[in-house]
């Protein structure tokens, strides 16, 4: 099924979609307080909440699907934000060549793709290559938040961010499935209503550990997108 591309024109979105350098946020936010990104902002309930809560934060939301930005943009825009980018870029795409190292002072990531059958578990986003590129992304102290209804996954992610040198869990277990003052994103709200438990999972950059001694990751950044492919899907 061909997705309708409907052009964002808000002046909250940003429309590289490959960038090949990194932005200058200062400049495009107009100050240079920091920047915190949502990767796989969806419909962009989180954002709006996190954004309206943090107005002395920059974030930016990124998805690759465009009806998601297109509808995260409506929000901000409505609700009169000035602390929130949205970009249609891959994730992988953007840490590689949008963002300099140790620039960001939170990462988060809501309800990504389960990829629930075996097989298929190769493809989730977040994976100890994912873990290791933002821990060179994540400024000394800053915040990653993972959540996830999936057993699974929030066991995955534990076991493997639990032996990543860079990394310090904030929390007194591996996970917790009640985080105060966490915003509930589309998902979660959908999986709560089923009765299921979101697992939310926080760890901080771990500051006495400089980037020089974090592991490198195995895979390389540049993650390539094929965008043909995805709006023909
Ligand atoms: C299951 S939805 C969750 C949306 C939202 N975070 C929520 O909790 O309601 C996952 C989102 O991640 C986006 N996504 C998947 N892979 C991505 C990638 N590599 N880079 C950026 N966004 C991605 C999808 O397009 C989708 O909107």
């Amino acid at each position: 099924m061909t997705q309708r591309i409907i052009p964002i024109t808000s002046p909250n979105f940003i429309p590289d979609r490959t960038p090949d350098k990194p932005l200058d946020w200062s400049a495009i936010f107009g100050n240079s307080n920091p920047l915190a990104l949502e990767i796989g902002c969806g419909i962009g309930h989180f954002i709006l909440e996190q954004a309206s809560k943090q107005p002395e934060i920059n974030f930016l939301a990124v998805d690759i699907y465009n009806k998601g930005c297109l509808k995260t943009c409506a929000k901000i825009d409505e609700a009169g934000l000035k602390n929130v980018r949205v970009m249609r870029v891959e994730a992988r795409w953007l840490l590689d060549k949008g963002l300099h190292p140790e620039s960001l002072a939170a990462v988060y990531i809501n309800c990504p793709d389960p990829w629930p059958k075996k097989r298929h578990r190769g493809r989730r986003l977040v994976n100890r290559e994912l873990l290791l590129t933002l821990a060179q992304f994540l400024r000394p102290g800053g915040n990653l938040f993972f959540s996830t209804d999936f057993d699974n996954y929030a066991v995955d992610v534990a076991e493997q961010i639990r032996d990543l040198t860079g990394y310090r869990n904030m929390l007194p277990e591996d996970w917790t499935h009640h985080l105060p003052d966490y915003p509930i994103s589309k998902y979660m709200q959908r999986f709560l209503d089923k009765g299921q438990q979101i697992y939310f999972i926080h760890h901080q950059r771990d500051a006495t550990i400089s980037r020089q001694e974090l592991p490198v990751p195995a895979v390389q950044r540049g993650y390539r997108f094929d965008w043909q492919k995805a709006e023909n899907d």
